[in-house]
């Protein structure tokens, strides 16, 4: 079969470019020798248009609202499944068997402290520091701890520092909640699931015992899923830039995470909601559907929108039914933040405008009312997706580092500053 190529003619000058093609998916058109051929560049600012690597982990369709994981439909792994599961799937490719999953389990469980110095550094941040700020500076500091996984080039310790990660994102999420509200650190308890133990280290005190909703921790466990990875999101495309040049993964991972804070982004559910308690009841909705829609007002339906699903976001489906479940379990019979979440979604929902652009409720637009219901205050929802993203991160992260073609990242630019001129003496300066 003859390859398939693209022409392109630049001036006087016509190259054939190789067309490349995925399992599924768009087509690409591989543009690295172009420069070197007409001295252009292609301009692409947002990467709207541009594939920035090869990967085998997520796919997404964003015209049918398809992700998988590895080929795996997210409703099914959400549905049958559980994060660790999950999370040894993005890592190694396959779902694991019994023993692979008994055994993956054990070794994060025997990660999941930290090391007893790194509570020192809570003591230096102010206890109103968002938490967000409390998980980069702490992520980060994890290098200073772990010598013996910074080694990027030994697989064995690229395994080990991926274990680290997914093992203590918990915890340290844990103890910037518990340092924000004035309550001692609680350790992981081994004998407990990877959801339970965040939910017992997040909400137990020293002074009494403190029994796990077991349908709470199950939708957290399903929140963690849908969350896992996301495919060439703006904090893994951080995570992946940072690894390009080699630094360590705990580095990487801090990076990802000051990323992912973005309202754009991750920060969205905490938008979200501080949104849907600013519209606070169903009657002002129409206000900020036209707020949302004049082009003079910055205001946006946080939680709406996204750059690749141009259809409901299959993670949103999940979380909304996550959502009634969570509110049942609790008692919660008439939430006024869902009335407006489930109203606005049915306005906008059938406003032409946002039916023209394609903008739906992504997944950031219910997890807020679920986490507020479960009892994180709204600075831990960031938090909470930076812990589920963790995975995702490091196996992308992997992925790159173990790719023979990977080279650092450092893309051009187009240059519209002054030209070349010399310089003027202070003195003869207007
Ligand atoms: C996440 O990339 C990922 O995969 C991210 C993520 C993951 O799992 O990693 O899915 C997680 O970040 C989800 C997105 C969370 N962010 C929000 O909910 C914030 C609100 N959404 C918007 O900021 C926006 O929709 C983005 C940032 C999500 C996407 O922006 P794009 O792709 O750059 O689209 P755009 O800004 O060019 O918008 C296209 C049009 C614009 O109008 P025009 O200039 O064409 O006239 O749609 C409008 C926008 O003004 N628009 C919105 C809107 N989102 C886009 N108008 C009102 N409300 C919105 N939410």
């Amino acid at each position: 079969m003859t390859a398939k190529t693209a022409t392109l003619t630049v001036g006087s000058k016509t190259m054939e470019l190789p067309v490349k093609s995925g399992t599924i998916g768009p087509d690409v058109i591989d543009i690295s020798k172009l420069y070197g051929a007409t001295h252009n560049f292609t301009y692409d600012p947002g990467f709207t248009s541009t594939a920035s690597c090869e990967s085998k982990i997520t796919y997404i369709d964003g015209d049918e609202g398809v992700l998988l994981y590895r080929g795996y439909p997210i409703e099914q792994l959400a549905e049958h499944g559980d994060f660790l599961e999950t999370c040894y799937l993005l890592l190694y490719g396959e779902l694991p068997t019994k023993q692979q999953y008994d055994d993956f389990t054990g070794r994060v469980t025997r990660h999941t402290m930290v090391h007893e110095q790194m509570t020192k550094f809570f003591t230096g941040y102010r206890r109103d520091a968002h938490p967000m700020s409390v998980m980069v500076g702490t992520v980060g500091a994890l290098a200073a701890f772990y010598h013996d996984s910074l080694d990027i080039a030994d697989p064995h310790q690229r395994m080990v520092a991926s274990i680290r990660m997914i093992a203590k994102m918990p915890t340290i999420a844990a103890m910037a909640h518990k340092y924000t509200i004035g309550q001692p650190f609680i350790f992981p308890e081994n004998k407990l699931d990877y959801a339970s133990n965040f939910l017992r280290m997040c909400f137990a005190v020293p002074c009494e015992e403190y029994k796990v909703n077991p349908i709470l921790a199950r939708a957290l466990d399903r929140i963690f899923i849908l969350h896992a990875d996301h495919e060439q999101n703006a904090s893994t495309s951080t995570v992946r830039l940072a690894g390009s040049s080699g630094a360590n993964p705990f580095a990487c991972i801090a990076a990802g995470i000051a990323c992912l804070w973005g309202p754009a982004h991750g920060g969205a559910n905490e938008a979200a909601l501080a949104m849907l308690q600013e519209i606070g009841s169903v009657d002002r909705i129409p206000e900020y559907v036209r707020r949302a829609k004049d082009k003079n007002d910055p205001f946006r339906l946080m939680g709406f929108g996204h750059r690749v699903y141009k259809n409901y976001d299959p993670r949103a489906k999940i979380m909304q039914k996550t959502c009634h479940e969570v509110l049942g379990t609790l008692g919660i019979k008439d939430d006024p933040l869902l009335d407006v979440a489930m109203e606005l979604e049915r306005i906008a929902l059938s406003d032409e405008y946002f039916i023209e652009k394609k903008l739906y409720p992504n997944i950031d637009f219910y997890s807020g009312i679920t986490l507020k219901a479960m009892g994180f205050p709204t600075s831990m929802f960031t938090v909470l997706f930076a812990l589920a993203r963790t995975v995702g991160w490091i196996a992308q992260w992997k992925e790159m580092i173990e790719d023979p073609s990977q080279k650092i990242g450092r893309p051009r630019q187009l240059y519209t500053g002054a030209a070349q001129r010399d310089y003027v003496d202070v003195t003869d300066r207007r």
